[in-house]
């Protein structure tokens, strides 16, 4: 955020450059995958992206394929002794989509008794006990009356992570035509009305001790506030709600136009986020969101403006893990 063009240019290079190095170093000095008792010492690289519960990508068919692995629950299953890459042999290059093919007996499972019960066995699911994921949240805005919790589909790579945000912030604080309203602050607003499946995720907020925990039944996500007679007021967009159901009710017969002029009518305060700079917009000092004064502790808000994915992303040139050895 707030660079100035110029010498700017290489020094963001520069430092892009390095991030993706350390992460490669990461992967290098990555052992061999069956050293048991690895993980226990070292987080496996697959997790700095995977353990974030709310990772979801939508399936063509509308379903949901959750992409969370939760490191605990991974690390006392059976098979958390074994590094990620044990079984997941296609995964060689970050970013990686579709490449979900996996394989039981690149090292274990070859006597024909094993290859038998591996018939037998779906691997549909095989992480599903250390997943979470929010099933439903009701919000009331007109937003969620055409679009889903995880709205995000069409960027790959990018998706997933976007729509894990959407448990922590209103659709406005990335989509809003900022430069329309009177933003006075970006604050938080709770919501009762959600359905976890696996642990609770994301955060609440303590307004008597003005710092945030983690959630148990209900979810607090930020807003942009304006004011409104006086008083700040969360602009996550209702207004528009009863209309909107009324539009998308299947008894509305709208020819291919009529829904044009429709949808841009409730997207008259919107626009699309540019995902080459969405990530660094917030997860940078002097970003949109000031994290300490939202209640984040000093080491997480440190944390989150320090965060490496985000470059990640943006440089999104492929580059390969190193093959692993004795294999
Ligand atoms: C013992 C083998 C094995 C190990 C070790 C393993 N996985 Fe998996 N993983 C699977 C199987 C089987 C599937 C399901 C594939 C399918 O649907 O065909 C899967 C699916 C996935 C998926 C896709 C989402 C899903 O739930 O279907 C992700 C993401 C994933 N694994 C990440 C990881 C990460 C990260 C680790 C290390 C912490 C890991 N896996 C370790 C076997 C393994
Ligand atoms: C830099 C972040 C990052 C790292 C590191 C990472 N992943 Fe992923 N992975 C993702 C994202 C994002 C997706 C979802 C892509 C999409 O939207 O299709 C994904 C998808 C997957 C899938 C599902 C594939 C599919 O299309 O069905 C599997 C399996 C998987 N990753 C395993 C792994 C393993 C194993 C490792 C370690 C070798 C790993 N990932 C490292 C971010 C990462
Ligand atoms: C009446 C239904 C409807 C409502 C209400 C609605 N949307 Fe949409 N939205 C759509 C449809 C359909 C599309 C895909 C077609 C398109 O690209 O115009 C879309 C596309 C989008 C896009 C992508 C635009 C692009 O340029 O690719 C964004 C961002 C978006 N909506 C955000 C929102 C937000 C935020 C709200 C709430 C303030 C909202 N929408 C309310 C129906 C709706
Ligand atoms: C963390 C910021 C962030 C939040 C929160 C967010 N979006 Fe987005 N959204 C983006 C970015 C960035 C893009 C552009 C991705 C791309 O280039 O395809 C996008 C694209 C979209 C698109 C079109 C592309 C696609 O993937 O289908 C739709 C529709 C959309 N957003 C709807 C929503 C709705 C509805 C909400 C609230 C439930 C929401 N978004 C919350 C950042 C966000
Ligand atoms: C509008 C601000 C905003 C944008 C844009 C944004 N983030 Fe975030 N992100 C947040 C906030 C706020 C949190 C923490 C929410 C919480 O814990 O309640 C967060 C959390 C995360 C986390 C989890 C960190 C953790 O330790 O739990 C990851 C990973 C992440 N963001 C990655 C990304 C990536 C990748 C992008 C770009 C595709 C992105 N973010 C864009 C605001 C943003």
């Amino acid at each position: 955020m707030q660079q100035k063009p110029g010498i700017w240019p290489n020094m963001r290079h520069i430092v892009k450059k390095t991030i993706t190095f350390q992460l490669l170093l990461v992967f290098f000095v990555w052992g061999h995958p069956f050293t048991s008792g690895l993980l226990a010492r070292e987080q496996d690289p697959c997790l700095s992206c995977h353990q974030y519960p709310g990772l979801v990508r939508l399936e063509k068919n509308g379903g949901l394929k959750v992409l969370h692995v939760d490191e605990q629950k991974y690390l006392a299953s059976s098979h958390g002794h074994l590094a990620c890459r044990a079984c997941h042999l296609a995964v060689d290059k970050i970013p990686h989509v579709g490449t979900n093919k996996t394989d039981c007996q690149s090292q274990c499972h070859q006597s024909d008794k094993d290859q038998s019960l591996l018939a037998n066995t779906p691997r549909k699911g095989f992480h599903t006990k250390q997943q979470s994921v929010i099933v439903s949240l009701e919000d009331r805005t007109s937003c969620k009356v055409c679009h889903q919790i995880y709205p995000h589909s069409k960027e790959p790579f990018v998706r997933s992570f976007l729509n894990m945000h959407t448990g922590y912030l209103a659709c406005e604080v990335c989509h809003l035509k900022r430069s329309k309203f009177n933003i006075v602050s970006y604050d938080w607003v709770n919501t009762e009305a959600v359905v976890f499946e696996g642990k609770p995720f994301g955060s609440v907020y303590d307004p008597r001790r003005k710092s945030t925990r983690k959630p148990e039944a209900s979810l607090s996500r930020i807003s942009p506030f304006v004011m409104h007679k006086g008083k700040p007021k969360a602009l996550m967009n209702t207004w528009d709600t009863q209309g909107a159901l009324k539009v998308s009710s299947a008894r509305t017969r709208l020819d291919e136009d009529e829904k044009k002029l429709e949808i841009r009518h409730y997207h008259r305060d919107v626009v699309k986020m540019e995902r080459t700079t969405a990530c660094e917009e917030c997860h940078a000092r002097n970003g949109l969101l000031d994290f300490r004064a939202l209640g984040f502790s000093q080491d997480r808000a440190e944390a989150l403006m320090t965060m490496p994915i985000g470059n990640i992303i943006k440089k999104y040139d492929a580059f390969y893990l190193p093959k692993l050895g004795g294999m």
